[in-house]
């Protein structure tokens, strides 16, 4: 029997990736997105892949559409949690709302989530968690307080709860990924991108998505059973721990 995963921001960017890897390693995959239907119809059409609407920093709407991915596709055994925003701005410019945005969604949105399947993990005796952490939680980056500060909690959750469920065979793993090539990324002022972002890269490129995406698959399979509390990091060598 197939597995069944949900991906969190599972229609764009690494998400999107990170579903297919999933669906075409025989996983029964359930894409969550927030807000862009368009873009969340065409990944649909393309890959026919399941897509549901809601959004992670609301634990109500978590609840309900968890709800309505395992009435049409089964217990979820394996959860990535990968929806993430950026609200940049340096630090003497940054808004409350800024803050609390990227909080919520990319800190927050872990909880809710993850509170809502682990005790059917637990019940079954086994579950995947995979946090999708940033190169950013590890070093810290100008422009980033909110996001390297939500980023660097997700590690600590991942650490936390990865002890928690160990004795049930749910690991929880983080992976942190550098600078990849999505619209996320590229939406960092050209000349930033250029001059200061990927020189700093040893590898001289950015990420591709599916580079992350293989990560997720490793660790969500019965081969990494024994890997968990670990943050795995691809970021073309531009960060050691
Ligand atoms: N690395 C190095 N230097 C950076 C930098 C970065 N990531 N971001 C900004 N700077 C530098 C700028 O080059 C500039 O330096 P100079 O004055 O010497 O030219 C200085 O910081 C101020 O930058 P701006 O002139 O752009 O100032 P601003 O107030 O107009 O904008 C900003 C500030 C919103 C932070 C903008 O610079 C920005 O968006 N920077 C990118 C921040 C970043 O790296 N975000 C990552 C997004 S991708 C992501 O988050 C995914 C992931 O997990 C890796």
């Amino acid at each position: 029997m197939s597995r069944v995963a949900i991906v969190t921001g599972g229609t764009r960017g690494i998400g999107a990736a990170i579903s297919l890897a999933l669906k075409n390693s025989g996983y029964k995959v359930a894409a969550n997105y927030a807000g862009n239907d368009e873009k969340a119809k065409a990944f649909h059409d393309a890959t026919d892949i399941p897509v549901f609407k809601w959004d992670v920093s609301d634990y109500a709407a978590c609840g309900e559409g968890i709800a309505k991915v395992e009435g049409e596709l089964g217990p979820i055994e394996v959860l990535v949690n990968n929806a993430g925003i950026t609200r940049d701005a340096m630090f003497h410019k940054m808004t409350p709302q800024q803050w609390h945005e990227v909080v919520n969604t990319n800190l927050t949105g872990l909880f809710n989530m993850t509170h809502q399947v682990w005790a059917g993990m637990r019940d079954r005796g086994f579950g995947r968690v995979v946090n999708i952490s940033s190169i950013n939680g590890q070093k810290g980056q100008m422009g980033q307080a909110n996001y390297s500060a939500a980023k660097a909690g997700d590690l600590g959750f991942t650490k936390a709860l990865a002890q928690e469920g160990a004795a049930k065979n749910i690991t929880v793993n983080a992976i942190c990924p550098g600078y990849i090539g999505t619209e996320m990324v590229l939406a960092v002022p050209e000349k930033v991108l250029n001059e200061r972002i990927i020189p700093q890269i040893p590898v001289g490129r950015l990420g591709e998505p599916e580079e992350i995406a293989r990560c997720v698959v490793f660790l969500a399979s019965d081969d990494a059973g024994f890997i968990t509390g670990s943050t795995l990091t691809a970021n073309g060598g531009q960060f050691f721990v």
